[in-house]
């Protein structure tokens, strides 16, 4: 089986990239073949980088609006041969045309159980409510704001007194373990995606 190409959008430190380039990436499932972000100087270019894998900039300033920017990237991410893009704390919306153009093939990891806490800052928002769980989903992503279907979830407990930090850091560890399987099962075509994948 050949390894199957996926590029990740992320704008912030990557860890999630992370645990793809030592998970599915490491053992021959899919090939990074491109990390994309907003950011110029996000930490998570840099782990691209580090283990030789292309990078693409696409600040806001350089383009004259969403759709603008949004088709360079498609552009890039195709050149690059992607067949699966992966959202891993990418924090812009994405351009209608360049979801259609990646029709169920985008996929995103939000820290919550959707449809609870969509959007920014959805540990504060889950803490806010104090609520006694949470979680990590994983979607297709459609035009609205985290609607996409959902592949996977898993729960996180939110015990009394839980610190943010500790809260974080208990979704952090299982989004590094639900997103290296949801893209392995990708890889080996458990999960379908592209043209007629929507269930
Ligand atoms: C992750 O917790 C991800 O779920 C979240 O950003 C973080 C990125 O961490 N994404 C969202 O909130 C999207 N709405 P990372 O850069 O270390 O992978």
């Amino acid at each position: 089986m050949s390894a199957l190409p996926i590029a990740i959008l992320a704008s912030g430190e990557g860890t999630n990239l992370q645990a793809l380039l030592d998970g599915p990436a490491a053992k021959g499932m899919v090939r990074i073949v491109g990390v994309a972000s907003d950011k110029v100087d996000a930490p998570a270019l840099t782990r691209a980088e580090a283990a030789g894998v292309p990078t693409g900039r696409f600040p806001a300033s350089d383009y004259a609006d969403r759709a603008a920017r949004d088709l360079a990237l498609a552009d890039w991410l195709e050149g690059q041969g992607a067949e699966l893009i992966v959202s891993a704390g990418y924090m812009q919306l994405l351009d209608p045309g360049f979801i259609t153009r990646f029709d169920q093939r985008i996929i995103n990891i939000h820290p919550s159980l959707l449809p609870s806490f969509p959007g920014m800052d959805a540990v504060g928002q889950a803490l806010a409510a104090g609520a006694s769980e949470t979680g990590v989903t994983v979607h297709f992503v459609d035009e609205g704001v985290d609607t996409g279907e959902v592949i996977a979830v898993s729960t996180v407990p939110i015990p009394a007194g839980v610190s943010r930090g500790e809260l974080e850091e208990a979704i952090h560890a299982a989004e590094h373990r639900l997103l290296p399987e949801v893209v392995t099962a990708i890889a080996r075509g458990e999960i379908g995606i592209g043209e007629g994948s929507r269930r």
